[in-house]
């Protein structure tokens, strides 16, 4: 399995990497790029770990070696949002970015598995699926917004607020990766009765826990050390699918239509990326309120996303 990280000597490209290197099955191979100096440093300080992993950095001009080969590339290259942003508001920077690093895949690995983490996910996968059909190599399967940090999120305020371990809590996340736009299905976790008070409020800080995090680092960036452990769990769920385990998480993928275009729900991996767009069940009343007051943003979103790509 090769793995390449975009964007693997910021924040969350470092934790990412390092959680890889550690993470991945013997024999793998991780290749991390990035525009900033410092990449060929970060790879060989990984690589002093003793993990049957090799490593290996490219610098801004390689940007083709780091991925021909490449099964899966991670993207977590671009801006983060400082307080008082939203994450629309990092659309002019990192558009052109994942719209360069996609057309790059595209030459170069057009058949890897593309896992998108940049903001706006839900304008950055339109704009990757834009690219790659224009290349002539999109393929939906192999497409995914990263929306993992919504679920592990789920999971740990669901434990906290209930006393268990967050280990044995599953909360699918469905629709988008921004504001209300993220939507946590509390009516379907096992065992546990919510007050609808407490539904509201754990939604509520479920939408609003990337800004949780941005305003607690005044300034300092977003969720880098969560983000890293989300994007590895979701990486690691694809090497499993790709070697023929079946793997089920959530993703912002483009499905059916029936939603939107493009839309976070629970998916099973396998060899070739998405084996099946699985239902999301039954809503309860207020999750129907929700999805129906989000969808209008969403595909706004989405088609932002398309229209950049002409
Ligand atoms: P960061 O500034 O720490 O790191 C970004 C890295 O990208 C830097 O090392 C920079 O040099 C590199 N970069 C910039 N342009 C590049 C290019 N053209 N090619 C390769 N590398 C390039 O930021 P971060 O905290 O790691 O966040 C990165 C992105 O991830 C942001 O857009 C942020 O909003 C997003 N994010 C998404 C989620 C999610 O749930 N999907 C969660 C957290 C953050
Ligand atoms: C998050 O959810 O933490 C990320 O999308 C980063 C952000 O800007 O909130």
């Amino acid at each position: 399995m090769k793995v390449a990280v975009l964007g693997a000597a910021g924040g969350i490209g470092q934790a990412l990497s390092l959680l890889l290197k550690t993470q991945l099955p013997a024999g793998s191979e991780l290749s991390l790029y990035d525009v900033a100096p410092v990449v060929p440093g970060v790879a060989v300080d990984l690589s002093h770990i003793p993990t049957d992993v090799k490593v290996a950095g490219f610098g801004k001009d390689d940007l083709g070696a780091a991925l021909v080969g490449s099964d899966i590339v991670l993207i977590p290259a671009g801006v983060p949002r400082k307080p008082g942003m939203d994450r629309s508001d990092l659309f002019n920077i990192n558009a052109g970015i994942v719209a360069n690093l996609v057309e790059a895949i595209a030459d170069n690995c057009p058949d890897a598995c593309i896992g998108i983490i940049t903001n706006p996910v839900n304008t950055t996968v339109p704009i990757a699926a834009q690219v790659l059909k224009k290349k002539g190599v999109y393929n939906k399967n192999k497409l995914f917004g990263v929306t993992t940090l919504d679920v592990i999120r789920s999971e740990t305020f669901v434990a906290e607020l209930e006393g268990l371990n967050p280990a044995n809590i599953t909360v699918p996340v469905i629709g988008g990766h921004s504001g209300t736009t993220i939507l946590p299905l509390l009516s379907q976790v096992e065992n546990v009765t919510f007050t609808q008070e407490q539904i509201e409020q754990l939604t509520h800080r479920i939408q609003n826990a990337g800004t949780e995090v941005v305003e607690a680092k005044a300034g300092g960036g977003s969720a880098t050390l969560s983000m890293g452990q989300a994007a590895a769990r979701f990486c690691l769920s694809l090497v499993k699918g790709l070697q023929g385990e079946e793997v089920i998480e959530c993703t912002y993928v483009e499905g059916d239509g029936s939603d939107a275009v493009f839309f976070a729900q629970p998916v099973r991996l396998g060899k070739n990326g998405v084996e099946e767009i699985l239902s999301y069940g039954a809503l309860s009343d207020y999750e129907e309120k929700c999805k129906k007051d989000m969808l209008d943003g969403l595909k706004g979103d989405i088609q932002t996303g398309l229209d950049f790509v002409k």
